[in-house]
């Protein structure tokens, strides 16, 4: 069957109303790499019908961020969807899913408010609020979504739970470059030696594991480590979180399962990246 793109609320509901079998849902902004079609793969094995939704979302954008410059390239986006076979595209124009006079906002209390949200304050309103609404058009069985933004995993996982969605979320592994890089659509923005220097995310993660696998638990004296790495390699760091996997709490010492979150300016790129203990 031939990928279908939808651009219609309307449309999308006549699409899915004659949809058989259960039906996987990846919500992304465009500007697909691995990492997003890992996610398709793995959708694809795990339901008969699989939705890709594309939107830039300008709600989880602060003014002075990048909506403007946000990398797009949809006819890429739609040639590499329909080799993988998805089955539908949504690809909203502002307007469908914003109309004029929108008013209606989700939000989660408190997991929202820090590591990003302390520095992006709306932006997790935004998130919550679109995939909501994505949510409740596309009544998908499963959600699949890329644990690089962990945050995000943990805020709508506990969105779903609350507002009783039926959809189960599937925290899918980062996917990394060949020199352990998190594939992101903000990459592009990274000049040569920032490219370089944004090793520091992983190459600072991976410092902390060994710390830790050799008897070092004090997350202070782990942030302090990773502090000297990111710095030599000219990062300015927005945070760095040790926290629980499952309620994302601070804790002062690591343990096994727990999760180093950080964000890095490289340049006037922020990054994200986190691994597990
Ligand atoms: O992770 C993203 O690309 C976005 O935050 C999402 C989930 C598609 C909502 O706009």
């Amino acid at each position: 069957m031939r990928t279908k793109i939808i651009k219609t609320i309307e449309e999308l509901r006549q699409k899915l109303s004659k949809v058989k079998g259960n039906v996987g849902f990846i919500p992304t902004m465009g500007y697909l790499h691995e990492g997003h079609l890992s996610l398709v793969k793995t959708a694809k094995k795990e339901s008969d019908f699989v939705v890709v939704s594309i939107f830039v979302n300008p709600s989880q954008f602060s003014p002075s961020e990048d909506l403007e410059d946000y990398p797009r390239d949809l006819g890429r986006d739609l040639q590499l969807l329909s080799d993988l076979r998805v089955d539908l595209i949504f690809f909203p124009r502002e307007k469908e899913m914003y109309p004029t006079g929108y008013k209606t906002w989700v939000t989660v209390d408190k997991i929202t408010q820090v590591l990003c949200g302390k520095s992006r304050p709306n932006h997790f309103r935004g998130v919550t609020t679109i995939v909501t609404k994505l949510m409740n058009l596309i009544d998908p069985d499963k959600m699949f979504m890329g644990e690089k933004d962990f945050q995000q995993l943990v805020v709508l996982r506990q969105m779903a739970k609350d507002l009783n969605f039926k959809t189960k979320i599937i925290g899918c592994p980062i996917i990394r470059e060949s020199d352990g890089l998190a594939m992101s659509s903000r990459n592009k923005y990274l000049s040569e030696d920032n490219r370089k220097n944004a090793l520091a995310l992983h190459k600072s993660l991976l410092m902390a594991k060994k710390l830790f696998n050799n008897n070092i638990t004090s997350t202070s004296e782990i942030i302090a480590k990773m502090t000297e790495l990111i710095e030599d390699l000219n990062g300015t760091i927005d945070y760095i979180e040790v926290v629980d996997s499952a309620t994302l709490e601070h804790l002062d010492n690591l343990k096994k399962g727990c999760r180093i979150l950080l964000a890095i300016y490289i340049g006037n790129t922020r990054l994200i990246d986190n691994m597990e203990i």
